[in-house]
């Protein structure tokens, strides 16, 4: 295949497949030392077609291996397109598919059919596949579908094992009618329905052709260790989420088992990440009880991904994400903390300065992939924060505005606009409370920046183009009188490839 990994623009510690076009991870599952991460993926080209189930596997989600696609895409009258889903373990045999009575893995994905022929609509129902051998083959089951309620639309099926219940749990998207619903099953083979939640949080009523997409229900322990920790929902929103485009919003609330109730208390509701760049993020089944639980998501936006001058590949993921539920005195919040730092090479460098009102101050700078983490005291700084420079005109800026209480990126200065892929310029605010620190802690990519802010609480990924392997930082602070400390480190990070 020749040299791979080394292109200009290609993550160096995120997952990308070696060629062709990828969006969402699917199928995401620990299974006898093994985290797999398999993703929608087209192996003919590099926009989204003939989609199937692309395949990588890590021993720490850090380090990844491509294998072959896993489920291919059926072409011809019988046409089906293998959309987003989940696996399971069936270690009890639940569904009679596993090979002598040993612990097998399922996956359960929407079947799409477009129109064709004689029918005028695409068709959606879900639908599974069975692998004996670590998920290195897959056969169709033979009674597919399973689940089909007769609709167009009705995908991203995420099923996991319900302690509740004894028995399967599926969250599926009604993409059209903004709704998430739950089904249970003893076999994974019978499916019947609990309860449906939704429309609920931003719902665009504005913007009819938004469509829920990649439901995912997931039980959080509390940061705190302590407590019985919160359920959550989360459930993609495209377009016209709030940062343009695709986004995620969060509900946090209880699960009995039947019914999702969200919660009333301040905070309950949210958005997974409050940047352009992250997408369908699902969890991990199967897990060790420590892990749990861990988020993936795709790192991309459905309004130029198809025009990301990547080559010979078209897509990336996040980096693994740890969650937590905290609760203080700003209210609740989901809270996410990235796996990276064994990737963080030798000791880090300290970048802890003192800057006068109105300064801007330069780093000695990064090699790529890096990543930093700082603590802002602004005093009475308006806006403070940093400069990502590739170039000497060019830069993203990532800063808390204290008087507008928002923390930003912006990286409208990162490309000239004649270059730049439609939507691609932009500057992505979330809310920021007062009494959390001001911290930031970012990872920054070849052609990304993911930030992690006020303890967690914030996530924001961003991608930038174009990309260098050196970056010079400048930190700055505007709008003060009296001096902004702050406190930090950089590391270097080893790259996965
Ligand atoms: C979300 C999505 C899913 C669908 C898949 C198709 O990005 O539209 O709803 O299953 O992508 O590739």
């Amino acid at each position: 295949l020749g040299p791979a990994y080394t292109e200009p623009l290609r993550p160096q510690i995120h997952f990308s497949p070696r060629e062709h076009w990828m969006n969402d991870p699917n199928g995401l599952v620990y299974f006898e030392g093994e985290y797999h991460l398999f993703f929608q993926f087209n192996p003919q080209g590099d926009t989204p077609g003939h989609i199937s189930w692309g395949h990588a596997v890590s021993k720490d989600l850090l380090h990844w291996q491509e294998l072959p696609v896993a489920i291919p895409a059926i072409a011809g009258d019988q046409n089906e397109l293998v959309f987003t889903g989940s696996v399971v373990v069936d270690d009890e045999n639940s569904s009679r598919l596993c090979a002598n009575n040993k612990p097998c893995l399922v996956a359960i994905y929407t079947a799409h059919h477009d129109k064709s022929g004689t029918e005028t609509e695409n068709r959606e129902a879900q639908a599974l596949a069975v692998s004996q051998d670590r998920g290195r083959t897959w056969q169709r089951f033979a009674g597919n579908p399973v689940l089909d309620v007769g609709l167009p639309e009705f995908r991203d099926p995420s099923v996991s094992w319900s302690e509740e219940n004894h028995a399967w749990l599926m969250a599926v998207s009604l993409p059209n009618e903004h709704q998430v619903a739950f089904f249970t099953s003893p076999n994974l083979k019978q499916w019947s329905r609990l309860s449906t939640f939704g429309p609920a949080g931003i719902t665009n009523q504005h913007n009819p052709k938004a469509q829920w997409e990649c439901p995912d229900l997931l039980h959080i322990p509390a940061d705190s260790g302590k407590g019985p920790g919160t359920w959550a929902l989360k459930v993609g929103m495209n377009p016209g989420s709030p940062q343009g485009g695709s986004g995620e919003q969060y509900f946090l609330g209880n699960f009995d088992g039947r019914t999702f109730t969200p919660s009333t208390l301040p905070g309950a509701h949210g958005w997974t990440d409050y940047g352009k760049d992250s997408y369908c993020a699902i969890s991990y089944n199967n897990l060790p009880q420590t892990e749990q639980p861990t988020l993936i998501g795709w790192m991309d936006n459905w309004q130029y991904a198809d025009k990301l001058p990547t080559i010979p590949w078209r897509g990336q993921m996040t980096l693994p994400r740890r969650v937590t539920w905290l609760t203080d005195s700003a209210g609740q919040s989901l809270k996410q903390d990235p796996v990276v730092a064994p990737l963080r090479i030798g000791k880090p460098t300290d970048i802890s300065r003192t800057l006068k009102p109105d300064q801007a101050l330069t780093l000695p700078s990064l090699t790529v992939p890096a990543e930093l983490t700082l603590n802002i005291q602004p005093n009475n700084a308006q806006t403070t924060g940093l400069r990502l420079y590739s170039d000497f005109d060019h830069y993203t800026e990532i800063a808390y505005n204290l008087t507008t209480h928002q923390l930003y990126t912006d990286r409208t200065h990162s490309l000239e606009a004649a270059t730049a892929p439609p939507d691609f310029l932009a500057r992505t605010e979330a809310p920021t409370a007062p009494t959390r620190p001001y911290d930031l802690h970012i990872i920054l990519d070849r052609s990304s920046i993911e930030v992690f802010a006020q303890d967690g609480t914030i996530a924001m990924t961003t991608l930038v183009l174009p990309s260098t392997t050196k970056l010079r930082v400048e930190l700055f602070t505007r709008g003060n009188t009296q001096p902004t400390q702050i406190t930090g480190k950089s590391w270097q990070l080893q790259p996965i490839w």
